[in-house]
């Protein structure tokens, strides 16, 4: 059998089935019932931050539509659904002694619903977010966040954790870093990705490690919970698998992306090696007398380092690797990244300029994960398929008859089944990103990765199921593929 081929077979019995989301994307509900501004409440309102000039003031509005979601995620049968909770909504003041008690009131409704229908939530902490009073007093940049984020952290398990036995700490600080800090085209939009991304995924990182250390020693015996932090990757294949330049290039652009986090959190509590390495010299050659990353004490790495449950995983695509020359030292994506890091021309593109179809990639990303970072419990927290709006196919304006994202969940879970059945990987969960249409960041609404179509023009935000609502159904059904799937078939 060649490894293009699809094959049969089932997941784990306890497999979790999910589709996520995240508050600033989905809710609206702005400024309702005593909601203070976060960063994206700020930044969606700067001119020209936005592509298409629109903002998260109402989205979905799923804190007022939020018993329609339940019932998509129930028809599905979905086991699982991920969101996010909003900072600002619960602590507008971000302070947990004067707490917004309709925020409170808002996620228990949400989370007692989830519970009545049989559905497990799986909650993040923080999906970018961060109240605006807190990032006006130096947000990720300033070190007082970590205790500021320990206090909301402690806040949501006591008010929450009864009832919330999965949590994710950060959704993708490696997201946070690069476009809120670096290039800033994400909130908060700081620009500097010399040093300001660096700064930022210190404090993330040990934000992160002392929320685990908070929930492991007060409130796991308890509350007998799980809680982890999600890293999203490529997977980063070599420009020709056999060259060993091309090699290191992908592994380098690896530890420079997901290993910046997994390191430090599944290994040994540091960044990994190679990248202390390289922005050591690169500052040093700039003259600087010290790094621009900045190093942990030995009692921060003994924090940070063994703070998961599981691996918190969020992938969508690759990209190919080789290294830098003269002649390409200009394409580079960041100074300091070592490798030239591109999309295989051959491949499809799906409805955001970042995404091509490379299903194998997941397949390989996996089992790098395993091999890398201790075999641990993997669930993927994300992973999904955009089109363009508006849709180019004129028959079908609202796109439910989404065959490419069909073929794109289909060969994709058809991969992770590989990897667990034939290669071993501890794969216990998966979440399709994303539940329905929503803000998708700096690209507004003109990308939508929704299995249900979202009206936005219609004040009460309709919801309809596409082709791949019901495509992923089928699979929950058969907890995996019962028969080899045709993945170049998008009907279901
Ligand atoms: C992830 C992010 C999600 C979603 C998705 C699609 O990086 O966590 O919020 O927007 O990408 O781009």
């Amino acid at each position: 059998m060649s490894d293009s081929e699809a094959i049969s077979g089932h997941f784990r019995v306890d497999f979790m089935w999910g589709t996520a989301t995240a508050s600033y994307q989905i809710e609206g509900a702005h400024d309702a019932d005593g909601k203070s501004p976060s960063v994206w409440d700020m930044f969606a309102h700067k001119e020209g931050a936005i592509v298409d000039g629109c903002n998260g003031d109402i989205s979905c509005d799923s804190y007022h539509n939020y018993k329609d979601d339940i019932e998509l995620i129930k028809q599905m049968k979905n086991t699982h659904y991920r969101f996010s909770l909003s900072w600002s909504r619960l602590l507008p003041t971000a302070d947990s002694s004067a707490p917004n008690m309709a925020g409170v009131a808002y996620y228990n409704k949400l989370i007692d619903g989830l519970l009545a229908n049989g559905i497990e939530p799986c909650v993040t902490l923080f999906h970018w977010d961060l109240p605006r009073c807190l990032h006006d007093k130096g947000g990720w940049q300033d070190d007082f966040i970590i205790e500021k984020f320990k206090e909301y952290a402690k806040f949501c398990f006591d008010h929450f954790g009864d009832r919330v036995k999965m949590w994710i700490t950060i959704n993708e600080p490696h997201v946070v870093a690069a476009f809120g800090y670096g290039s800033g085209i994400h909130a908060p939009g700081v620009q500097d990705p010399m040093s300001g991304c660096y700064q930022v995924s210190r404090t993330m990182l040990l934000g992160h490690a002392h929320a685990w250390r908070l929930y492991d020693s007060e409130y796991r015996a308890k509350q007998n919970g799980v809680i982890s932090i999600t890293l999203n990757s490529d997977w980063a294949e070599p420009a020709n698998p056999a060259n060993q330049e091309d090699k290191d290039a992908a592994d380098f652009y690896l530890q420079c992306t997901l290993g910046w986090f997994a390191h430090p959190v599944y290994v040994d509590g540091d960044y990994p090696p190679k990248m202390k390495e390289a922005i050591a010299r690169k500052s040093k050659e700039q003259g600087l007398e010290k790094s621009r990353l900045p190093t942990f004490t030995e009692e921060e790495k003994k924090i940070i380092k063994g703070t998961h449950d599981f691996f918190g995983l969020n992938h969508y695509t690759s990209r190919v690797c080789s290294p830098v020359t003269e002649e390409t030292k200009a394409m580079v994506l960041h100074p300091d990244l070592e490798a030239l890091v591109y999309p295989n021309e051959k491949w499809e593109r799906a409805g955001s300029v970042w995404l091509f179809l490379v299903p194998w990639g997941l397949r390989k990303l996996l089992n790098f994960i395993a091999n890398n970072y201790g075999n641990p419990k993997i669930i993927i927290t994300e992973n999904g398929c955009s089109t363009k709006h508006p849709h180019d196919n004129p028959g079908d304006v609202a796109n439910l008859k989404d065959e490419q994202r069909c073929r794109y969940i289909k060969s994709y879970l058809n991969e992770a089944l590989k990897a667990h059945l034939l290669d071993g990987v501890d794969l216990r969960g998966y979440f399709l990103w994303s539940l329905m249409d929503n803000f998708e960041w700096a690209e507004g609404y003109t990308e939508r990765f929704g299995l249900h179509h979202v009206d936005f023009n219609d004040p009460k935000r309709k919801r309809t199921p596409r082709n791949s609502a019901k495509l992923y159904t089928k699979i929950i059904e058969e907890n995996g593929f019962s028969a080899p799937p045709d993945v170049t078939d998008g009907t279901i």
